[in-house]
């Protein structure tokens, strides 16, 4: 993870170009960004890599807690969001995705998949050390959450791609007189599906957050545990894994 972090300090520096693809910015320096940014692939997955085998040997895990599922589905957003920058950096592609809605479930994967995904179980661990808890107020709250932001989360990024590569190709694609086929209108209105299905994927990502603002508000209230049993299992219930150790 040290090498990880100072190559990321290094190498993000000067893949900032990579936002400024086809404009006034000399032509070098655009080449420049591409090259950082696929290099930036490299250490990227190596961060990824190390943070799913850290689970080596405990992968049953997956299946019984539902926090190391937030923070497993955030690493692999992770990867996701690292493949598909240095890919959407290469000038070719780029010219594509550009100010397309591509871009948008690019920055959704990463910012709602990895960001959120890893700050949802980083608090419901959190919580219960901070507030000295024994654990969180209810399991299958965090299940559901995890369950509704996941398909959300899927829900939404696809109907960004699928808007964001109809929306590019309209606006490059040309009548044999060499006009425009499409008016900005109708790429509008072509993406207007896509929009609903996105609305309900952010719809249901908002809702999984108000689940676990209730769900953390009652754990900080110190409120009796619904599912005592099952919580010796998971990382966020120390109080009653150490009592299960005694
Ligand atoms: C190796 C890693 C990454 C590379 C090389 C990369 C590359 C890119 C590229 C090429 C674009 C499109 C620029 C454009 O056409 O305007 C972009 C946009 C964006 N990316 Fe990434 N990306 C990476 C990871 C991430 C992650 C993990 C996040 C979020 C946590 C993120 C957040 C964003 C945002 C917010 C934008 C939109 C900026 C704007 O247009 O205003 N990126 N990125």
């Amino acid at each position: 993870s040290i090498v990880h972090f100072w190559t990321l300090i290094f190498l993000y520096i000067w893949a900032g170009p990579h936002h400024l693809h086809y404009t006034a910015l000399p032509d070098w320096a655009q080449t420049l960004g591409m090259t950082f940014s696929i290099m930036l692939w490299m250490p990227s997955w190596g961060g990824m890599i190390n943070g799913l085998m850290t689970l080596s040997g405990a992968w049953d895990k997956l299946r019984t807690d539902p926090v190391v599922r937030l923070l497993v589905v955030s690493v692999a957003f992770y990867g996701m969001s690292t493949f598909e920058g240095p890919m959407m950096s290469i000038k070719a592609v780029n010219s594509l995705s550009h100010y397309t809605d591509w871009t948008i479930g690019h920055v959704h994967s990463g910012a709602l998949g990895w960001v959120a995904m890893v700050s949802f179980g980083a608090i419901y661990c959190l919580v219960p050390w901070l507030w000295g808890r024994k654990g969180i107020y209810s399991l299958k709250l965090v299940e559901w959450h995890f369950w509704i932001s996941t398909i959300g989360i899927l829900l939404y990024i696809t109907a960004m791609w699928v808007s964001g590569i109809t929306e590019g190709l309209m606006w490059r694609a040309y009548d044999k007189l060499g006009f425009l086929q499409y008016a900005f209108i109708e790429t509008v209105a072509a993406k207007k599906p896509y929009f609903i299905i996105r609305a309900v994927g952010g719809g249901l990502f908002v809702a999984g957050s108000l689940i676990m603002a209730y769900n953390v508000w009652r754990t900080i209230r110190g409120d009796a545990i619904r599912d005592e049993a099952e919580q010796p299992r998971v990382a966020a219930a120390p109080g009653l894994r150490a009592q299960l150790a005694q």
